[in-house]
Formats: C-alpha cells, sequence, structure tokens
C-alpha cells in the first residue's frame, strides 16, 4: 500500500521529531520543513526509516514553494511556535499569518486535514502578545478551512523538551528558585508520547472536533512541579516567593538576553492558569487517554541531572 502522505511545519522540534517517529512507524510518509537542512538535517533523518521521510529546506516564506508541498499530501500538520520575539511583530508573523496562510492554501488544494498546534489557556491572556498572537491564528486558521483541527496542549514534556531539562539544569546549579505568583499558576503537563499519539488519532480516525485541548491526567502547581523536579534529582533548594516588581525586574533582565529563558511577556502568561477551560473538548472528553505522570516519567531520565550524571554541576563523566 502506498503511504499517505503528511506535510510537517516545524518537524525538528520535540513535538516534530516525536511526531514523526509516529507517523512513519504506523506508514505514513513524512515531509518534513526546516529553515535550516545543515542544521536540522541530520537530527530529522534520524527519526524515520529511509524512504519514509523527505526534508525540505525552506528559508523565506516562498510561497510558490509551499503552495507546491500542499500538492502531494493528504494532511498538513503546523508545529511552528516561538516562546520570545526576536524581533518586532515576529509572533503575529509567526502564529497569526503563517497558519492562516497554512489554511488558505489547505482550503485551495482541498487536503483532507490541516492540524495546527496552538497553545492552552491563550483565551484568557489577553495582556500577553504570545497568547493574542496564538488565539488570533487559531480563529483564522477556523476561518479560512473547514476541515482544520486546533490542538491546544499544556507544557508538553519528554527527556527532549526545553521544560523540564532546562529547570533541572537551573536547580542544579543555582541554591535559590523564584516562585513568580507564589507558585500557585496550575499546569496540565502532557507526556510528548501522549502528545503525539492525540495527534495520531486525530489524523487517523474520524476525529471532527474543531478545537481539542491536549492535557495531562495531574493538575500540577508551578511549585510542585519544582518540588518534583528537585525530588528527581535528589537536590534540595530554596524556593521562594517573591513580589511582582522584582519579578518584572528578573523579567526585564532575562529577557535582554539573546534566548532569554524568562520574558516579560512570559511573566505576564504565567499569571493565568493552563488547565482545561470546559469551553473546549479535552482529549479524555474524545476517549483520547493521556496517562503518563511527570514523576514517573523523570525517572526515566533524571539520572542524567543527579549528582555524577552527564548534566550535573558536578559531572564525573568529564575526562578534561
Ligand atoms: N512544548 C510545549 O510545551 C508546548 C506547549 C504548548 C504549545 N506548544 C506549541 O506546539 C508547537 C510545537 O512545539 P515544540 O515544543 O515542538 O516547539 P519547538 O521545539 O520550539 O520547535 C518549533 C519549531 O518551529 C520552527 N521555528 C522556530 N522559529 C521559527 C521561525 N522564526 N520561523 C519558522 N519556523 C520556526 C522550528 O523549525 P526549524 O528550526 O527546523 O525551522 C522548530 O522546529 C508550537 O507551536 C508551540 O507553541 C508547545
Amino acid at each position: 500500500m502506498k503511504p499517505k502522505e503528511i506535510l510537517v511545519f516545524g518537524a525538528s522540534g520535540q513535538i516534530g521529531r516525536n511526531l514523526i517517529r509516529k507517523f512513519t512507524k504506523n506508514n505514513y510518509k513524512v515531509i518534513a520543513v526546516t529553515r535550516n537542512i545543515h542544521q536540522k538535517g541530520y537530527i530529522l533523518k534520524t527519526q524515520a526509516n529511509p524512504g519514509y521521510l523527505e526534508i525540505v529546506e525552506l528559508q523565506n516564506l516562498d510561497l510558490d514553494k509551499i503552495r507546491s508541498l500542499f500538492d502531494n499530501c493528504s494532511i498538513c500538520i503546523n508545529l511552528v511556535g516561538v516562546l520570545f520575539e526576536k524581533n518586532k511583530n515576529q509572533f503575529n508573523r509567526i502564529h497569526r499569518d503563517f497558519p492562516k496562510i497554512l489554511s488558505k492554501l489547505a482550503s485551495e488544494k482541498k487536503i483532507e486535514k490541516f492540524v495546527h498546534v496552538s497553545a492552552l489557556g491563550v483565551e484568557n491572556a489577553n495582556d500577553s502578545e504570545y497568547a493574542k498572537s496564538k488565539l488570533e491564528g487559531e480563529n483564522q486558521v477556523l476561518k479560512s478551512f473547514k476541515k482544520s483541527i486546533i490542538l491546544k496542549p499544556s507544557i508538553v514534556y519528554s527527556v527532549d523538551d526545553n521544560f523540564t531539562t532546562t529547570f533541572m539544569t537551573l536547580l542544579n546549579r543555582i541554591p535559590i528558585i523564584p516562585l513568580y505568583y507564589k507558585g500557585e499558576t496550575q499546569f496540565m503537563p502532557i507526556h510528548v508520547s501522549d502528545l503525539t499519539e492525540i495527534i495520531y488519532q486525530v489524523v487517523s480516525k474520524d476525529i471532527t472536533e474543531k478545537s481539542i485541548e491536549c492535557i495531562g491526567p495531574e493538575v500540577l502547581t508551578f511549585k510542585e512541579i519544582m518540588q518534583i523536579l528537585l525530588k528527581a534529582i535528589d537536590k534540595k533548594r530554596l524556593l521562594v516567593p517573591i513580589p511582582f516588581p522584582i519579578a518584572k525586574l528578573m523579567a526585564t533582565f532575562l529577557g535582554m538576553l539573546p534566548n532569554p529563558i524568562f520574558t516579560q511577556d512570559q511573566l505576564r502568561l504565567l499569571k493565568y492558569n493552563n488547565v482545561a477551560s470546559h469551553k473546549n473538548k479535552t482529549n479524555f472528553d474524545l476517549g483520547l487517554k493521556a496517562e503518563k505522570k511527570l514523576e514517573e516519567e523523570l525517572l526515566k531520565y533524571s539520572f542524567n541531572w543527579k549528582s555524577g550524571g552527564q548534566f550535573s554541576r558536578n559531572n564525573t563523566s568529564s575526562t578534561v
């Protein structure tokens, strides 16, 4: 049987890499689009068996090239997203304008489905530029192509992520962890393999729900997540609630770094709980389970951040 073709934008990211493995193992052919084939090609190449993955470089928004990519595919998945802006208006270009272009092409080419990955909780955070651009993107997609499905995940984690791994490195290195908004903001973390299973089901089954909130099995506050991470790496650290003006100052300072781990916009976003809204269906409502729990999954990779581990401060594996 000829494999079905899936066009994936943002394929080199955490979700994309895992998704390529999921689809190609299930007899789909993936066309993975990246801005830099020299940097990302080798990471992408290892995600699939020969013949099941084609990697395409797209540096600028070349409409004709994007249109031609749609010629052979039946499904398109958009995973392109950024957490901070490197230049002015970048959130809008990436989260609003790009999905609009893709969904219009999906409509023009009459493909089977367009799956757009947005984010949970963006409806509430109307003072965050990230959230506003994500929400506008969702609206544009739903307006342009009827067969679109919007997926809205809470925090996605795995050994491949930028979240648990970055925090475990920080917790290794600094004695005090600041808690913004007393660390009370709630999340429903979902493991990347649970999310890719949901995406796979959405693509391969007759699921027509317009917006699906993708959540894991637990509600955890930011402080509880930090405590779970500390337990996982066997460390004791002070978790200190800090007043808002100091948090703002820290976000301003950190936001000036070239690849900031925290910005003013993220500080605003953190004010809002990242949990199911009850306005859209969740994966659980649709029978799509996500059962992996943060603490149990962390056991599988946190040893790298424990004393003597590869990423710990007192790494004993170093040969120099
Ligand atoms: N990870 C989470 O916790 C989480 C939570 C909620 C929602 N989401 C959303 O899920 C989607 C995928 O997340 P992810 O964690 O896999 O993201 P990621 O690891 O940061 O990867 C995002 C991808 O976007 C592409 N990209 C980045 N900047 C770009 C730019 N300026 N122009 C064009 N492409 C650009 C990159 O592809 P190339 O460098 O190969 O071009 C990269 O592979 C995003 O939309 C994100 O907002 C993620």
